[in-house]
């Protein structure tokens, strides 16, 4: 059985199943509605319900609260229609007509950067090319029938290579065996692009990015994209990490300061070690950001990293006047979170 759905502020709709993912039915129609983890974890992808009934599906709690749910609100990369929908939700312009593909891709290259981050170059067939937005991500489909997603660090103009970077989760399946057990040469098979963590070009707003790290990924296409383009707007990047050996690509945008008088680079470190002998700044990266800013209104942000951070940026930069539709971000949350009150050693 299939149902329509519109989305009121466009009056564009779509045809969704009884069980099809509201979201996936609405990429595949071609609709660009903003989201991130697909799997219920980040909250971006929220909407709300004005008419019909809906199955929510499962998600974390983290992403949609109780008393979000009584107030008609549902995330559409779990939610399916079991009537007619009238829904109002966001939709974005930029990713318009770029649709997820299915590619196998070749390890052109790994570099174990640091301690726990891989750089990985991945080569597609010789008459492909993965069309897409800096900031976007891929998933690799594993033999499993799981998924992983990774955001693509290099920008379109430089795509004879995917670029990512890979942190590697203790006891995580995939990174593990990238860690462990892959060599160059390996065939993998991706699809992508997906997300909505991409330059909003119609604005000249000045932007902080905030990027914890591997955060910096798509951060960096983001960057790399607007230096080819000699975008003159102002930026400056927070990139928090634990300590200075994971911050593991720190000539980069220590380069890009140097070269460019529109763009900053402010490095925090929450948990410096001795040797580091380390005198720039500490504590949590969006803490840094609320000491150098008594007013957000006039900026953009950009924040990509571990979604605890993410949700503690969001909500005190809010505070500090940042517009609600002037926050961007990706939530790096796990593929297959923890059940509640499970005990994890890591
Ligand atoms: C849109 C998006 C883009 C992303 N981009 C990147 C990127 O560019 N680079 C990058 O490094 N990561 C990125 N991630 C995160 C990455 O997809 C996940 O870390 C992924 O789950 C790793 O896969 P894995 O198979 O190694 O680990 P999994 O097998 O998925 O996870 C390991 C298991 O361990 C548990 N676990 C381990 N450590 C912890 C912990 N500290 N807290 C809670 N649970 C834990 C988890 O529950 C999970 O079940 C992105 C995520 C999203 C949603
Ligand atoms: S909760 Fe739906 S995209 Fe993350």
């Amino acid at each position: 059985m299939s149902f329509k759905i519109t989305i009121k502020s466009t009056n564009h709709n779509f045809i969704a199943n009884n069980d099809e993912i509201l979201l996936s039915a609405s990429i595949d129609a071609g609709l660009n509605i903003p989201y991130g983890c697909r799997n219920g974890a980040c909250g971006a992808c929220k909407a709300t319900v004005l008419f019909g009934q809906v199955d929510l599906g499962k998600f974390q709690s983290s992403a949609l609260s109780e008393q979000e749910i009584k107030s008609g609100k549902i995330l559409l990369c779990c939610a399916t229609a079991h009537s007619d929908l009238t829904i109002d939700c966001r939709e974005a312009s930029a990713i318009s007509g770029i649709a997820p593909r299915i590619l196998p891709a070749r390890v052109q290259k790994m570099d174990k950067i640091s301690h726990d981050v891989m750089v990985i170059y991945l080569k597609l067939p010789s008459n492909e090319r993965l069309q897409f937005v800096s900031g976007q991500y891929i998933e690799f489909l594993l033999k499993d029938g799981k998924r992983r997603a990774f955001s693509l660090a290099n920008a379109p103009h430089n795509d004879e290579f995917l670029e990512l970077h890979l942190r590697l989760v203790p006891g995580g399946q995939f990174t593990q065996y990238v860690f462990n057990e892959m060599q160059e040469k390996a065939i993998l098979r991706i699809e992508g692009p997906y997300g909505s963590f991409y330059l909003r070009e119609e604005s000249d707003k000045p932007i902080i990015f905030v990027a914890g790290g591997t955060g910096f990924a798509p951060i960096k296409g983001i960057v790399e994209h607007m230096m080819h383009q000699r975008n003159q707007r102002n930026m400056k990047l927070y990139w928090g990490v634990k300590s200075l050996e994971d911050l593991y690509m720190k000539e980069l945008p220590s380069k890009w300061s140097d070269m460019n008088e529109n763009f900053d680079f402010v490095p925090v470190l929450s948990d410096p070690r001795e040797s580091d002998q380390w005198t720039g700044r500490t504590g949590y990266v969006h803490h840094a950001v609320l000491e150098d800013y008594n007013d957000l209104s006039p900026y953009q942000v950009y924040c990509c990293g571990a979604p605890e951070m993410v949700h503690a940026a969001h909500e005190s930069f809010m505070k500090l006047g940042l517009p609600e539709d002037e926050f961007f971000s990706d939530a790096f949350t796990y593929a297959n979170p923890l059940p509640k009150n499970a005990q994890v050693s890591l």
